[in-house]
């Protein structure tokens, strides 16, 4: 198969995560929209993030900032993974991580949960997907939509906050495990429910972030997590936009990641992208991986580490240029600006 001439930022980043050819990988960054950016930091006064959230104009300014100042090839929809949550009336609130009004830890509290159509618990959410589209169709580039995975939701809802272990969540899982598979269970119903509204509603591609699934040893990972991706990765891919699975400090989970039927991995800096390209081949396509800590460093350093991944990536069937996770709030714009360059100057062939 040959690189067909002249590919849109969409073309380009839809043949990637298909493991389709093209000139070179695209390039977008986890966190693009955030408080490193004077802009975001203007739009974001006098408002909470969960009003930001609320507030359509507002999140479609967001979401489209990173493109118009530093030209990134996706616009991933301005929210956060806790949104469809409200929908299950579970109150949360943002100070700046989220805090879980009254964590979930009992039977009672957890059959209680009952999965909404999204579309009336958080209508703003896709009348923002919708506004995107519109803005996206002239410049043609592609728009992701986003949830937390079943793992990563249940830790915060049950630990009431981020933590560094999530040891409550963990015991409920070791020593209540029929209720947390309940709970695994709505997450998991909420959030096939949730990404499939965004599809329908126009995003091009969706991304599962499973940030703590990680902390689990592979058995239990397996054991929990897997079937999680495995059931809304069947049950999302009717609507025929690619699934990215993002794991946080996953590389001891790779076989069970490539497992999961998703369409593109995204990979923290601790994983070797040469390693995981060679196993992946031509069963997923990678995204990652650089250190967020790295766009700090000189621009000529930034330039040779987007070329070794590059390299490293080669073996995969396809590869978006990413971070290892989210952009940091101390990110320098100009370390961003010099990553999207990097990634920009790769010829096909010659990375
Ligand atoms: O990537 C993007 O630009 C899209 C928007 C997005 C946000 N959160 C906005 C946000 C996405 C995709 C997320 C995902 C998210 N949220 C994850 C998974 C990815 C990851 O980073 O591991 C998790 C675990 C959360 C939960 C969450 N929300 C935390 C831990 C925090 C605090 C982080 C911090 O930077 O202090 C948030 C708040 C949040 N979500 C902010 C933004 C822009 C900062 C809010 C602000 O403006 O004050």
């Amino acid at each position: 198969m040959s690189v067909p001439a002249g590919l849109t930022a969409r073309e380009r980043f839809l043949r990637a995560c298909r493991g389709e050819p093209v000139d070179r990988p695209p390039v977008w960054l986890m966190r693009q929209a955030g408080r490193y950016l004077p802009e975001y930091r203007r739009v974001r006064e006098g408002i909470s993030f969960l009003d930001m959230c609320r507030d359509v104009e507002r999140a479609v300014t967001v979401s489209l900032q990173p493109v118009e100042l530093l030209g990134v090839e996706a616009v991933i929809l301005f929210s956060d993974i806790f949104v469809p949550v409200l929908g299950l009336g579970i109150d949360v609130d943002f100070r700046p991580g989220p805090m879980i009004g009254e964590p979930l830890r009992t039977r009672d509290q957890i059959h209680a949960l009952r999965v909404e159509d999204p579309r009336q618990t958080v209508p703003y959410v896709f009348e923002i997907v919708r506004g995107l589209r519109r803005a996206l169709s002239g410049p043609q580039i592609p728009l992701l939509g986003f949830a937390g995975a079943p793992f990563t939701l249940a830790a915060y809802l049950v630990e009431g906050a981020g933590s560094r272990s999530f040891s409550a969540m963990k015991r409920m899982l070791y020593r209540e495990p029929a209720l947390m598979r309940t709970l695994l269970d709505v997450l998991t119903e909420m959030t096939v429910a949730y990404l499939g509204a965004q599809i329908e509603a126009g995003a091009e591609a969706v991304q599962l972030f499973d940030t703590w699934a990680g902390l689990l040893a592979e058995d239990d990972y397996r054991k929990w997590v897997l079937p999680t991706h495995q059931a809304i990765v069947e049950r999302v891919r009717g609507g025929g936009a690619p699934l990215i699975l993002y794991v946080n400090d996953g590389a001891h989970v790779l076989e069970s990641m490539l497992e999961s039927g998703a369409d593109v991995l995204s990979l923290d800096w601790r994983c070797d992208m040469g390693m995981a390209a060679r196993r992946a081949g031509r069963r997923a396509s990678l995204q990652g991986n650089l250190d967020p800590c790295i766009l700090a460093a000189p621009r000529e350093e930034i330039f040779s580490r987007v070329r070794r991944i590059a390299e490293q990536a080669r073996p995969a069937r396809g590869h978006i240029l990413n971070l290892g996770h989210g952009c940091l709030p101390d990110t320098p714009v100009e370390g961003v600006r010099a990553f999207v360059e990097a990634a920009k100057s790769l010829a096909a062939g010659s990375a």
